[in-house]
């Protein structure tokens, strides 16, 4: 057997997208396990932009089963958009190929408004979420108050449950003078949305524990990345679910020992959105031209990406908490043309040198990197396929890199395109 976990190794948006895509001709099947619409995983295929939210990145091609799993807060409404906009660039969606978990929580309307008065609220001391009502979906699925999408088959037990989650949410909404929710009002509007969704319900435990005794090749697509996990991040500003491989096994219902090969994708510098400590940040002309060259807007909020330095303590810890087996070095090409780059080699921390992230977050913004150089390259390196195409200089910063973080390179991109991937060890081969 031979499955694969693709997870982010940073802080969100290092490319997953672009290499779950390149994987899944591969796969069978491509699994999303945790998160939501907070993502947004970027596919370029011979020029055509595919930005995905919600659905699996295996979804654009033919013949792949996609899977939401039950780890994944799912708003209705945004995946009948997702799907909309996707069917209008040729892409079919249909209960053939694409399968939701029956036990998912569902992000509802309320979620949403109540991540942004918060937001509103929190003034400068802003998370800076994404605003689509991720966090207050989790924390009903903790308090044992979400509706799930199965309840939408059963007006009589949704109308029950309805009751229990409002009396909750509307004393909330009174503190942010939110308007007042009529159980009758909000379940009309489910079950309005229920027969567009509930097709695609199913026991995503079972079909994936058929697919694996069929020997069928399953994709994990992780969302977010380590540093916005909510255990092993940068808490409090995190996302709320585990975004580490782990997370793969609880979040769709397969056992641990189903993900062979955990790939972390990793940016070959670093970026951040959303407030929170980031060490190795340029506030400068540096990270502006990270910034321009690597055209770090987010994909989903459109709000400009903080950049900074490549951060190789972040990246080992994120191996080691995560399991990762290898790394998909991405964006290597955004590099092209800087005379000197640098890495993060270690912290210091009240005159002390330090190879981890701490704890507290009052010291995770005081930590001060330690950088090693390096030489720069002038030469292309976008859209190059082979290790021949990569300056000698290029060269030695992956080797060096994987020294620092350990863990092997097993794929490197060049280029927002599907095919420019240099492949060094194929994790589907273990
Ligand atoms: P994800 O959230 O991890 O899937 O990443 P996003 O899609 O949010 O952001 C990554 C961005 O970088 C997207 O615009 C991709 O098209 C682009 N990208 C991916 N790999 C590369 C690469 O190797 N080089 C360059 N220049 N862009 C890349
Ligand atoms: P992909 O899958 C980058 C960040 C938000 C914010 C924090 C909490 O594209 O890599 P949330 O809305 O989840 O409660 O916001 O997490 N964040 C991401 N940053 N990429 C993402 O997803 C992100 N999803 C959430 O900016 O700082
Ligand atoms: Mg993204």
């Amino acid at each position: 057997m031979a499955n694969v976990a693709v997870v982010g190794s940073q802080w969100g948006d290092e490319g997953k997208g672009k290499i779950v895509d390149w994987l899944s001709t591969r796969a069978d099947v491509v699994v999303r396990f945790q998160g939501g619409h907070n993502a947004g995983h970027t596919l370029v295929v011979d020029g055509t932009v595919y930005k995905l939210s919600l659905l699996p990145s295996g979804i654009v091609r033919p013949g792949k089963l996609s899977i939401i799993g039950n780890g994944v807060v799912l708003d209705p409404s945004a995946l009948l958009d997702e799907m909309d906009r996707l069917a209008d660039q040729g892409v079919q969606i249909s209960p053939d190929n694409l399968v939701i978990a029956e036990n998912i929580p569902l992000i509802l309307p309320l979620h949403r408004e109540l991540d942004e008065a918060r937001e509103a609220a929190a003034g400068s001391g802003k998370i800076g979420t994404t605003k689509r009502g991720i966090g207050p979906a989790y924390e009903d699925k903790a308090a044992r108050r979400a509706i799930r999408l199965i309840d939408l088959a059963d007006p009589d037990y949704l109308a029950a449950r309805l009751e229990g989650l409002l009396a909750h949410h509307n004393i909330l909404r009174r503190h942010y003078d939110l308007a007042q929710i009529d159980a009758g009002e909000l379940a009309g509007d489910l079950l309005a949305i229920a027969p567009k969704v509930l097709p695609f319900a199913a026991p995503v435990w079972q079909k994936l524990d058929n697919m694996a005794r069929a020997e069928k090749k399953i994709l994990f697509e992780g969302a977010q990345g380590t540093m916005l996990d909510i255990d092993h991040g940068t808490y409090p500003f995190v996302t709320s679910s585990n975004t580490l491989a782990g997370q793969a096994a609880a979040g769709s219902g397969i056992g641990p020992q189903a993900l062979n090969y955990v790939l972390g994708i990793t940016k070959a510098y670093t970026t951040r959105v959303g407030s929170g400590p980031f060490p190795t940040e340029q506030d400068n002309e540096t990270g502006q031209k990270l910034g321009e060259r690597g055209a770090e807007f987010g994909t989903v909020t459109g709000r400009q990406r903080r950049c900074g330095w490549f951060d190789a303590v972040m990246v080992r810890q994120a191996i080691v908490t995560g399991g990762i087996s290898g790394i998909a070095l991405t964006k290597m090409d955004v590099l092209d043309g800087f005379a000197e780059l640098k890495v993060c080699i270690a912290y210091k921390l009240d005159g002390k040198r330090i190879h981890r992230l701490p704890a507290s977050a009052h010291d995770q913004a005081r930590v001060e990197p330690v950088y090693e150089s390096f030489e720069g390259w002038t030469r292309s390196t976008r859209g190059a396929r082979s290790w021949a195409d990569l300056p000698a200089t290029a060269v030695k910063y992956v080797r060096r890199l994987e020294e620092l973080i350990g863990a092997p390179v097993a794929m490197l991109s060049t280029s927002p395109e599907r095919e420019d991937v240099i492949l060094m060890r194929d994790p589907f081969k273990g």
